[in-house]
């Protein structure tokens, strides 16, 4: 038997349809923002991560699938979706648009890391991108996102760790300052950290194998090192995010394992008991300069990405009640082969109809389609028989009463919805599934057309 490669999972029956769920839910808050959903390759010329990511990041230097293709060109599967944005907005010229662009993507990207929980080798993330503005208000919308995201769903132990990494002189004066920190203590860390110290010293601070020395927690903090123009900046965004009710706490480790980033970064941590070690659920910040490196126009940029695994895995572990239908409203069954073809196109004209349908398919007799109706809990029954047919006539049993009726066919949708619309159905629209007495979540508009599940007024 072939079984699937190290990291890597199908996604099947319950499981499947949650994470449809999620990929719904954000979808429609998207769609709320503004934001356009954007797909770029899996795969792009490895020079792109090497430019983009950094050289010297884990990412890159261990954790990336490379190959060349049939044409001899250096391939890299996309480790992250940012990178493969920033190309596409440079080759397709989108800076010619007035900005700011406002991006989103989900899907899968590949890190040859050690599985564990958390850790994917093939994993899926949501992600956005704003190209083309500056503005602090920007950095804390990007922050709400995951974090309203994140309520929606139902999850309510998270954090938000905010840091500044400051523009360039403060980054270059933050990078003396490590240089001169670390070079007496440098043979007490790892081989890697060793090779950091002059490539790139920050790296050292997300050194997975020194991660919890206390040569490390004693380095020199970046927001020591900011200027004037770089800690007003930062001041900003955190007024936006007070304004909007955003909590958070600054973190001064927290630098993040790509190159790219500048002024704010930022991380928000799963605080669900039973959750992993890899409790990091997104991350982002401000990246000014990455489109210039890939050959593009000065543009400064603003994101994050969510693992949509370790989102899920959360949810799961603070019991969330997941909105997802795992039953059919109606299963068609029939007596015998006479009525088949009919049940065929009564089947289509439901599901045409809205109805979520089912049917016999490998000629089960009528006990066996009960058992298999049961199966699916189908809510009701349809049972075709070729007499109430000849009547203009379906049988319809209630699955749960076990009551029967004999409808007319003209009468056939009307009954249905009226019968099912009996049923408690909060699964229809999905828009907020908070459940805050306060509807922070929502905001608390419960006007037409806003379809909240709050449950409050009821
Ligand atoms: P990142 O922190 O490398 O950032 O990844 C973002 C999130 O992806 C992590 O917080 C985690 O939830 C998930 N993730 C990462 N690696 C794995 C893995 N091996 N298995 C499962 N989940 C994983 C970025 O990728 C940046 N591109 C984010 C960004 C967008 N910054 C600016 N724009």
């Amino acid at each position: 038997m072939i079984t699937k490669p190290k990291g890597c999972h199908d996604l099947l029956g319950q499981e499947a349809k949650k994470w449809k769920y999620v990929d719904k839910v954000i979808d429609d808050l998207m769609e709320k923002y503004n934001y356009n959903y954007a797909r770029t390759p899996i795969f792009e010329a490895s020079e792109l991560f090497h430019r983009g990511v950094g050289e010297t990041t884990d990412i890159v230097t261990k954790e990336t699938y490379d190959f060349k293709d049939r044409g001899d060109r250096n391939i890299t599967l996309r480790p992250e979706g940012t990178a493969g944005i920033v190309r596409s907005y440079v080759e397709n010229k989108l800076y010619g648009e007035p900005g700011p662009v406002k991006l989103y993507y989900n899907g899968t990207m590949y890190r040859y890391e050690r599985p564990q929980s958390g850790r994917d080798r093939e994993f899926t993330q949501f992600g956005v991108e704003v190209l083309g503005s500056d503005d602090p208000m920007v950095d804390a919308e990007v922050i709400s996102i995951p974090v309203l995201l994140f309520k929606m769903l139902g999850l309510k132990g998270i954090k938000v760790k905010i840091n500044s990494l400051g523009d360039k002189e403060s980054r270059d004066n933050y990078r003396e300052a490590l240089v001169k920190y670390f070079t007496p203590k440098i043979d007490k860390l790892c081989e890697d950290c060793n090779e950091r110290l002059n490539k790139n010293p920050l790296r050292i601070l997300d050194c997975k194998v020194d991660k919890d020395s206390d040569i490390l927690k004693k380095a020199p903090k970046t927001l020591d090192y900011l200027n004037e123009a770089s800690k007003e900046r930062f001041e900003k965004v955190k007024e936006f995010l007070d304004e909007l009710e955003i909590e958070y706490e600054v973190d001064t480790n927290l630098v993040r394992g790509l190159d790219y980033y500048n002024h704010t970064v930022f991380e928000i941590e799963a605080e669900v008991e039973g959750f992993g070690s890899n409790n990091v659920l997104g991350g982002g910040g401000r990246y000014n300069g990455l489109v210039e490196t890939l050959d593009g126009p000065e543009t400064a940029c603003m994101g994050f990405a969510t693992g949509l695994g370790r989102l899920i895995q959360a949810l799961d572990l603070e019991k969330v009640e997941w909105p997802i239908y795992d039953d059919v409203e109606l299963f068609v069954m029939y007596v015998s082969d006479t009525e088949k073809k009919y049940s065929a196109s009564l089947v289509q004209y439901l599901r045409a109809n809205g109805f979520r349908v089912d049917t016999e398919y490998t000629g089960r007799g009528l006990k066996a389609q009960f058992k298999q109706a049961d199966r699916l809990k189908a809510k009701y029954l349809i049972i075709l028989n070729d007499e109430d047919l000849k009547n203009d006539e379906v049988k319809i049993k209630n699955n749960k009463t076990k009551e029967e009726e004999l409808v007319p066919i003209d009468y056939l949708l009307y009954y249905l919805d009226e019968h099912l619309s009996e049923e408690d159905y909060e699964l229809d629209e999905h828009e907020c599934h908070c459940h805050d007495e306060e509807h922070t979540c929502c905001g608390n508009h419960h006007e037409e057309g806003h379809h909240c599940h709050c449950h409050e007024g009821e």
